[in-house]
């Protein structure tokens, strides 16, 4: 049975009195099966699918210092590259205001947190995912000093499950190599409340795949997530498209398992057409790719037709190209492909 919100209330009022450094690192994904649209507090409307990039992370760490009594709100200040960065505070703030319900002790330190990202600054590579995971997975080590005795598996959901609360996609990226967040009724054991490991291994087809990044804008977001996925409340195609995420799923659970590469090309870049279709068709619509974003998705399917390459792109909330490939195929690529760009590249994303 998967397990309920109140499984997470976390009800020890022992916590240490000392100063604590804690790090932990979490990794970036990057969405298959993409997550838009939300309801409630934070729950997705339909479940998605990702690949870990486990070479893209947030390291965090923080410094507890006790306060002695608890306060009633968390007290805490964040820095970015050891620079302290008010604008983030928000968000955070409102994170830990979402999970001190099931983690309380948060109210008895001052939290000091600093974060690093391992991908470049400023890259347009969304860090909220890899950060809010870093700083749940900071959170479930010290709730597992003052009670280690539940299982892995608890530790690891209760993990997805704050994570989330700051941002959708960060309940996935806690482990890997795949994880899949939402309930699906063909699916055991998957829920809305975190990301799940899937039930079999991911074929090693995909166990050596790389993700490139072409950067085609860089930069803050021209419309947030948050907003984006409001307007799928009233989107005139709404119940289409959680149908299709929901039979994506199934279908995308399959291809990992069997290494059926060419349904993977199929549904990933039908997948991320979709996102963006979603954001053109709402109202007010908006358009986030850019002539180069077309640009590089038409040369990557002449590629993959003329030199029979299985290469394929998927788009986040943005401009930005992902470019999804076996490793194998990697020189080949950037001879007649990446080199061509006078786009910067991120190569060895995953
Ligand atoms: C397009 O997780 O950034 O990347 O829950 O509001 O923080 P919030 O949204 P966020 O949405 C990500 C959407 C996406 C697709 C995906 O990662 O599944």
């Amino acid at each position: 049975m998967p397990w309920t919100e109140k499984d997470f209330i976390f009800k020890d009022n022992h916590y240490p009195s000392n100063r604590l450094e804690i790090t932990e690192e979490a990794p970036s994904n990057i969405a298959l099966v993409k997550y838009w649209g939300k309801y409630g507090l934070q729950r997705p409307m339909n479940p998605s699918i990702s690949f870990t990039l486990s070479q893209s992370k947030t390291i965090t760490k923080a410094i507890l210092t006790p306060l002695g009594k608890p306060a009633n709100k968390v007290s805490f200040q964040f820095y970015l590259d050891n620079r302290h960065q008010p604008a983030f505070e928000p968000k955070i703030a409102r994170f830990f205001d979402l999970i001190h319900r099931y983690t309380p002790f948060v109210f008895q330190y001052d939290w000091q947190i600093y974060s690093h990202n391992t991908f470049p600054h400023s890259s347009g590579i969304a860090s909220s995912a890899s950060g809010f995971a870093a700083l749940a997975k900071l959170i479930m080590n010290l709730e597992k000093q003052i009670n280690p005795y539940q299982n892995a598996l608890y530790y690891l959901q209760k993990t997805s499950f704050l994570a989330r609360l700051g941002s959708g996609s960060a309940a996935r990226s806690i482990s890997g190599p795949v994880m899949l967040w939402g309930e699906h009724p063909q699916i055991a054991g998957t829920s809305d409340l975190y990301a799940t490991l899937p039930d079999f291994d991911l074929h090693p087809v995909f166990q050596n795949f790389k993700d490139s990044i072409v950067l085609v804008e860089t930069g803050q977001k021209k419309v947030s997530s948050t907003a984006g996925h409001a307007l799928m409340d009233q989107h005139p195609f709404k119940n289409i498209r959680i149908q299709q995420a929901f039979d994506n799923v199934i279908k995308m659970n399959q291809i990992l398992k069997t290494g059926d590469i060419s349904h993977f090309i199929d549904i990933v870049e039908a997948e991320a057409l979709g996102l963006h279709a979603m954001m053109m068709t709402s109202r007010p619509n908006y358009i986030l790719m850019q002539p180069g974003t077309l640009q590089i998705i038409h040369s990557l399917r002449q590629i993959r037709k003329e030199h029979n390459i299985p290469v394929c792109f998927t788009l986040d909330a943005g401009a930005n190209v992902h470019v999804l490939y076996p490793e194998g195929e990697k020189n080949k690529l950037q001879k007649i492909f990446f080199d061509n760009l006078e786009h910067k590249i991120i190569f060895d994303y995953l």
